[in-house]
């Protein structure tokens, strides 16, 4: 099964791939195993990394050889320096993303149970970092052959994508929540990558395949998959259900395994533009298993030397 998508090629735009939406700081705070309401509990360690799930999908697809621009909001204090800096020492281009004055930047406390690696997030998110549609840069949003969106903000997500769909620039959405707004954006998106409890709460089918066919005829969207941790993912493309294994890997913080993904999904899609869907998930996941090596959202981001030895068969 071909990929339905048209790509660029690389000399007509400036990037590859631009994300808009949230970045992060996140205090990692690792416990033995999630702790039970009203007790105490060992801090085994503590300490910030950068994440966010559009700022990390932008690293993931630097890290992997792209040309990656990153748009969102920053708030003016240390949290937002050190943020923009994980990026630029990425490699990916912030001069679209912007600061602004009195706000703090975007942070979470993510709890990191060790013994099974999988997180616990309690966000933060100012008011003031809230991104209008008309702060949406049309020509920034059209500057890569691929836009990837979050659905934090419908609405700017939406006017992000609606401007990326007229410029012809496939648009991919990382979606994980039923919210206002969430209609509009779905049916400006192209590759739908939902988490895995979003189809059966926005179309009540609880049956995955029912549920992703319910979303594609809906949202006229080509590619529609949900993460299913590490059970991999499910894609359906057409009439096909792409069921695709996730790889085995010893999970240090599966924190920032679905930015992973949907990086790695344009970073396939860029690389085998006529390629079978497939290969291009199974890549997916195997960016999202070694990102889950790491501490952080980004601690595991993977070089392509290294997803290509675990497609290959390579133990991680
Ligand atoms: N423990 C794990 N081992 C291997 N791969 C994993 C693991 N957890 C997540 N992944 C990979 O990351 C992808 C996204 O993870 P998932 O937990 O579904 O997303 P999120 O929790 O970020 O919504 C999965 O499709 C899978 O490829
Ligand atoms: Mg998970």
């Amino acid at each position: 099964m071909h990929l339905p998508l048209t790509i660029a090629p690389a000399d007509a735009a400036a990037f590859d791939v631009v994300t808009c939406g949230l970045n992060s700081l996140d205090f990692v705070a690792v416990v033995e195993r999630y702790p039970a309401w009203n007790s105490k509990t060992r801090l085994e360690q503590f300490d910030k990394r950068p994440g966010g799930q559009m700022a990390t999908a932008a690293a993931v697809c630097a890290r992997l050889g792209w040309r990656a621009r990153y748009i969102g909001s920053f708030g003016d204090d240390e949290l937002g320096t050190i943020g923009r800096a994980s990026l630029t020492d990425e490699g990916v281009e912030i001069g679209a993303a912007w600061c602004v004055p009195g706000a703090t930047s975007q942070f979470a406390v993510v709890i990191v149970d060790r013994t099974s690696g999988e997180r616990t997030v309690l966000w933060n998110r100012h008011p003031g970092l809230k991104v209008r549609a008309d702060q949406i840069d049309p020509a920034a949003v059209t500057s890569g052959r691929l836009l990837i969106v979050d659905c934090h903000e419908t609405v700017a997500a939406t006017a992000a994508a609606r401007a990326a769909r007229a410029a012809g620039i496939p648009t991919i959405v990382d979606v994980e929540r039923v919210r206002e707004g969430i209609h509009q954006l779905l049916a400006n998106i192209d590759v739908i990558i939902a988490a895995e409890s979003f189809p059966a709460a926005l179309t009540g089918y609880e049956e995955p395949g029912r549920a992703l066919a319910a979303l594609a005829a809906e949202y006229r969207a080509p590619i529609v998959a949900m993460t299913l941790g590490e059970g991999g993912s499910l894609a359906r493309c057409g009439s096909r259900e792409i069921r695709t294994p996730g790889f085995r890997v010893a999970c240090v913080d599966s924190t920032g395994a679905g930015d992973a993904f949907r990086g790695g999904f344009a970073a396939a899609c860029l690389r085998w533009p006529d390629g079978d869907l497939e290969t291009i998930m199974a890549f997916a996941n195997a960016v999202a298993a070694l990102n889950c090596r790491g501490l952080g959202a980004r601690g595991g981001m993977p070089t392509l030397a290294e997803v290509d030895a675990l497609m290959a068969g390579a133990r991680p």
